[in-house]
């Protein structure tokens, strides 16, 4: 099973400066939750953001064209094609989550079993954008209201988006 995650604004921006555009702590809550003892790969930029240090409790695949980027922790495994990451995932018998950024988001798209979107209720200033995706391969299965709060500057709701038809899959 594979998962595509990400929190993205009203016009679609996920990321700036290489970092999050917002704090959203039950967002970041859900993210743990849903990823934790699983598979997540993301691009090496991504990675730099977390300060290029693993997830916890998590097999943190990293994705770069650089045959010379390595990591000594356990926890990471470096690998440089999106087929890698798969079979990393496979023989760890792990489900796999895909964890951005956009360029990975968009390898993985023809692949991805399941969205799990965070859409934030604002238009939000950014470099980088949230992959594109049909409604006529994924149906919107379920959909949560998260109010605006003290801790939360905007409210959002987590969508679940499945894959129609597996034969869609390229
Ligand atoms: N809102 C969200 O849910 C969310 C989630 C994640 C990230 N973000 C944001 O997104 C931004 C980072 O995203 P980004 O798109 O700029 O970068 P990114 O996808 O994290 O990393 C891009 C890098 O990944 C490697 N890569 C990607 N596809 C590859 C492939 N098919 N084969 C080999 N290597 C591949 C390349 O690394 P090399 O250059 O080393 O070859 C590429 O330069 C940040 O602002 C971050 O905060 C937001």
């Amino acid at each position: 099973m594979i998962t595509s995650i990400w929190a993205q604004s009203k016009n679609n921006v996920i990321g700036r400066n290489n970092h999050l555009p917002w704090s959203l702590p039950d967002d970041l809550k859900f993210f743990r939750q849903e990823t934790k003892n699983k598979a997540v790969v993301m691009g090496r930029k991504t990675y730099e953001s977390f300060g290029s240090k693993a997830l916890p409790k998590r097999l943190n695949i990293i994705l770069t064209s650089n045959m010379d980027f390595k990591s000594n922790d356990p926890e990471v495994k470096i690998v440089h094609s999106p087929i890698e990451a798969v079979n990393t995932a496979k023989e760890q018998h792990l489900p796999l989550y895909v964890i951005g950024g956009a360029s990975v988001y968009e390898s993985f798209m023809n692949m991805a079993d399941r969205l799990l979107i965070t859409l934030v209720d604002a238009n939000i200033k950014g470099d980088t954008f949230a992959p594109n995706f049909s409604e006529k391969s994924f149906s919107l299965v379920s959909q949560c209201h998260h109010a605006q709060d003290k801790k939360h500057a905007y409210s959002f709701d987590f969508l679940t988006y499945e894959r129609k038809n597996k034969s869609d899959q390229v």
